[in-house]
């Protein structure tokens, strides 16, 4: 069983890189020496995580990261994307803790040892509680920060990295944590969710030209997550409805990288509307090198009365386990509008995947659903290609079943299987799949 893609496909070619991905508060457990982070926090916070668990041993990855490496390695892919861990590798006063750096430097250059590319993220999304304390991304100060960490540790991993990015989708760090609260912080008003996500392309802009010039060899950008808006019907309404959500979720976070500017509704914010400095579009809109797209599904969009869009449920569709829509036509959607609006660098699939319930039986884990659904995206990145769209990478999220933010480990993202109980990984036939099609591929 394996993918299966035209022969003249560029996903076909050996130039065209794929890899797995994870995130370090997702996998790695371990507190050691490594501070809190807000997500510490928001596990503690009674009823904020679905299963009421917490990041402490998460896949034991902190320990067992020799034999993930060797995973990897096996499913053959040419890149890991990670996640560094602020709070481990920082201490409170800005210097560097040696013994979690010591932990990335041991980890890149095992991946290195195996001619696997690191795909490196600085923020996917555990805040050291302490900068939290003193505002979090509602501080103008943690943009600054932010970008002193970036400084020191791209000093310190130098080239063991073959690309960062700085964040890992704004979207959710600043309208999931400060505006509706079911991520970490848990912080609840548009007007917060505005400023953080503000904040947060800041420490982006920032960050850029220090990474360029401590790592000059390294692909640099950020990562994006978007979830396509359709209109319930045909009428002006919805599809007015559907613009303004499309902008409110998705060219909120790609617009000012670009165009210097927020989508129009920006103007409509009112009390919402947050502080922003002269200079701070020159500052966000850096040159990329990359940009890296985060895609699962597409939402449905009507006008409403009251607000300027309520999003529909459709019922009768295909779900994935954590009731998000299969509808992989939006990903070919997606990049082609894009690559329309934006004067778009390489692309890179940073995430795509499924969630699923699966069962280990007899030591084999059938997800057909998951199959499926790679296959199915596999061939929508395909078309987006084809139709003009400069896409070098893809990457499945995730490697492993992991800590799924507010599900907790109740839902399971992984093309390997993770037995929380004895830490035993096993690769789901969509695994055995991915390690298939990018073999034939050679
Ligand atoms: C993305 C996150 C990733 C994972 C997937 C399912 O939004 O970046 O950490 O939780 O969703």
């Amino acid at each position: 069983m394996t993918y299966k893609l035209p022969t003249d496909s560029r996903l076909q070619q050996p130039s065209f890189l794929f890899g797995v991905a994870t995130a370090s508060f997702q996998i790695e457990g371990a507190r050691d020496s490594r501070l809190a982070c807000i997500w510490d926090t928001f596990c503690a916070t009674p009823d904020k995580i679905r299963d009421g668990s917490n990041g402490f041993v998460a896949c034991d990855h902190l320990r067992l990261f020799r034999e993930d490496v060797a995973l990897i390695a096996s499913l053959g892919v040419d890149a890991y994307r990670l996640s560094i861990s602020w709070p481990r590798v920082m201490h409170a006063d800005g210097s560097l803790n040696q013994q979690g750096v010591d932990f990335y430097i041991a980890l890149l250059d095992e991946l290195k040892a195996h001619n696997i590319k690191a795909f490196v993220t600085l923020y996917h999304w555990d805040l050291p509680q302490h900068l939290e304390d003193k505002g979090g991304w509602l501080s103008r100060e943690t943009a600054y920060k932010f970008a002193e960490y970036a400084d020191k540790i791209s000093l310190a991993l130098g080239d063991r990295v073959y690309s960062w990015a700085t964040l890992n989708e704004p979207f959710c760090s600043g309208y999931l944590g400060y505006e509706v609260g079911i991520h970490a912080p848990g912080l609840k008003s548009k007007a917060y969710g505005r400023q953080a996500s503000h904040h947060l392309l800041l420490a982006h802009g920032l960050a850029m030209p220090i990474l360029r010039k401590n790592c000059p060899q390294a692909l640099i950008g950020i990562v994006l997550n978007f979830t396509p808006a359709y209109p319930l019907t045909d009428s002006a309404a919805d599809k007015r409805a559907a613009e303004l959500a499309d902008e409110y979720f998705n060219q909120w976070y790609i617009k000012p990288l670009f165009d210097k500017a927020y989508p129009d509704s920006f103007a409509n914010l009112g009390e919402a509307t947050p502080t922003i400095l002269a200079g701070d579009f020159a500052i966000i809109a850096q040159p990329l090198d990359f940009l890296g797209i985060n895609f699962y599904t597409r939402a449905v969009y009507q006008a409403d009365a009251e607000a300027d869009f309520q999003q529909v449920d459709l019922p009768d569709v295909v779900r994935t386990d954590i009731g998000w829509e299969i509808y992989p036509q939006a990903f070919t959607d997606l990049l082609v509008s894009l690559q329309q609006k934006y004067p778009l660098p390489p692309i890179y699939i940073t995430e795509n995947g499924c969630a699923a319930a699966d069962i280990l039986t007899n030591g084999e884990v059938a997800d057909q659903m998951r199959l499926d659904y790679y296959q199915q995206h596999l061939l929508a990145v395909d078309q987006a290609i084809r139709q003009g769209v400069d896409v070098q990478g893809y990457f499945a999220w995730s490697l492993m079943d992991n800590f799924e933010w507010a599900e907790g480990y109740s839902k399971r993202f992984g093309i390997v299987y993770v037995d929380y109980t004895t830490q035993q990984r096993v690769i789901k036939q969509s695994g055995l799949a991915y390690r298939d099609f990018i073999q034939q591929r050679r």
